[in-house]
Order: structure tokens, then sequence, then C-alpha cells
């Protein structure tokens, strides 16, 4: 190994070994159910992720990634399996606290954005911010949402284009814009699902780049790819086979140019 990668391993494992663990599943369990049709997904997933790690997960087309993902971030239940989220067991909360981790403490990005199309990027961004609070709460919290909202578009380099719809942007622009969306409520944790996965690989390496910045800001992040050189800009990468997380390495090196 070259020194300069030696000394990124080791800033990695010291991170790690320095941080406080954020998110803990333990042995996640979902099958999905079609008719006749019993399809095991996940067969006793487990992932530990530490504060102010990048993570990716890779694995094949139908492994189970997405349905992962989507149970971190409270987007889905379990059918057996623990998750903890700073020690917190989020299946076993109530309903509304479970409401509250989803709205308040992930960010999620979706491979398809998944924005409203007919709403500026700025509507789009808000739209989280509406939704925390009641209609009381958002009356006197409107101008420092605003503020929040600008400070994420120009995070992302979208400062420029604030007042576009979203169906008149890029593909990268509308990724951008979906991250910021995810941030502005500042989750402890961030989920993106194949966030580049759409995107041709000079605009995927510009999403990248937002990600690994705002991870040296200190979000976690943990990142589905199919892409070895996208796992390669994480810290640390996981694969889903059979059900189960069955690797847990060092990323894969990056080719050369990427
Ligand atoms: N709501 C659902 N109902 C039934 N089956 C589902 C459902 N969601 C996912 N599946 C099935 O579960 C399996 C895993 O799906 P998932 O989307 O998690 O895979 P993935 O690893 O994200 O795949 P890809 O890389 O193609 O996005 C697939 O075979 C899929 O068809
Ligand atoms: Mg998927």
């Amino acid at each position: 190994m070259s020194s300069a990668l030696e000394s990124a391993a080791a800033t990695a494992s010291d991170r790690r070994g320095a941080s406080r663990p954020l998110l803990c599943a333990e042995n996640v369990q979902k099958t999905y159910t079609l008719g006749k049709h019993v399809l095991p997904v996940l067969r006793g997933a487990s992932l530990d992720v530490r504060e102010g790690e990048f993570v990716a997960v890779m694995g094949a087309s139908g492994s189970g990634k997405s349905t992962l993902l989507h149970i971190l971030g409270v987007l889905d239940l379990p059918d057996a399996g623990r998750v903890l989220i700073r020690d917190r067991d989020v299946f076993r909360s109530s309903r509304r606290e479970r409401e509250r981790v989803r709205n308040r403490e992930v960010g999620f990005v979706f491979q398809f954005y998944h924005l409203l199309p007919e709403a500026t990027v700025f509507e789009n961004v808000l739209m989280p911010c509406m939704i925390r609070h009641s209609l009381g709460s958002w009356w006197s919290n409107r101008a420092e949402s605003r503020r929040a909202v600008e400070e994420v578009l120009e995070k992302v380099g979208l400062g420029g284009r604030r007042h576009h719809r979203s169906r008149e942007l890029s593909g990268g622009e509308r990724q951008r814009a979906a991250i910021a969306r995810a941030i502005v409520g500042r989750p402890i944790l961030l989920l993106a699902d194949e966030p580049t996965g759409n995107l041709d690989e000079a605009t995927g390496r510009g999403i990248l780049r937002v990600l690994s910045d705002l991870n040296a800001q200190g979000q976690t992040i943990v990142m589905v790819t199919h892409d070895p050189n996208v796992a390669a800009q994480a810290h640390r990468c996981v694969h889903l086979r059979d059900g189960r997380v069955v690797a847990d390495a060092e990323p894969p090196t990056a080719r050369a140019g990427t």
C-alpha cells in the first residue's frame, strides 16, 4: 500500500475508533410475499455505523440494498431484528417517535430524485421544513427555515437555480436539489440510494464531491451503489449477499482518472 493510501486508511480508522456508534442494525429480516411466492430478501443483515463515517453498501441487483436502506431510514418495517439510532430502538418505539426519527434524524436521497416537478427548487427544499412544524410553529419559524434553505442551496451549488421548477433542471442539478432537501433539517444520518445511478460519470463525480464535502463537515453517510469507483469514495464498503452483510472491508481502489 502506498504511504498516501496508508495514511487515508489510518485516518478513516482513527475516525471510526474515536467516534460514537450512530446506527446499529442487528439481524434485520424482511420477506416479501406475493400470492404464493415468498421471497426472503434480508435474512439477518447487521451493520454498524459510527458518527462521521461514510459507508458504501454494494451488492448485486435484487440483493436487497434498497430494502435495507428503506428500513434504516424508517421508510419500511423489518419483519424481525433491531435498528438502533443513537442507542434508541427505532422499531420498538411508538409510531409518533418513528415519525420523528424519519422526519428529523434521517435524510434520504433517492436514485430518481422524487422532487415535485412543478414546484421550484426552493419550494422542494422548503417542504420538509413545513412538514416538521404545526401551522402555528411554522409561522414563527418560517424566516429561519427560509434561511436554512438558502444556506443548503449554496452548499450544494444550486444558489443560482432556486427559482427554477425542478422539471427544468438537469439530472445532476435535480440530485443536488434532492440532497439539499435531505440535509435541510440537519439529519444525523444521510442515506443515499444510488445517488449517481442515473447520471453520467462526470455529473456523478460532482454529486460524489458534494457528498464527500458534507462528510468532511461531519455528516454521517450510508450510500448504496453498484459502482466500485463510487464506493471508493467512502471510508468503508460492505456487501449484501444472500440477505446478509457478508464483507466489511476498506473500499475498493478507484480506477485511475476517477
Ligand atoms: N414491495 C415489494 N414487494 C415485493 N417484492 C419486492 C418489493 N420490494 C422489493 N422487492 C423484491 O425484493 C428484492 C430486493 O429488492 P431491492 O429493491 O431491495 O434490491 P436492490 O439490491 O436495491 O436492487 P437494485 O440494485 O436493482 O436497485 C427484489 O427481488 C425485488 O423484486
Ligand atoms: Mg435498489
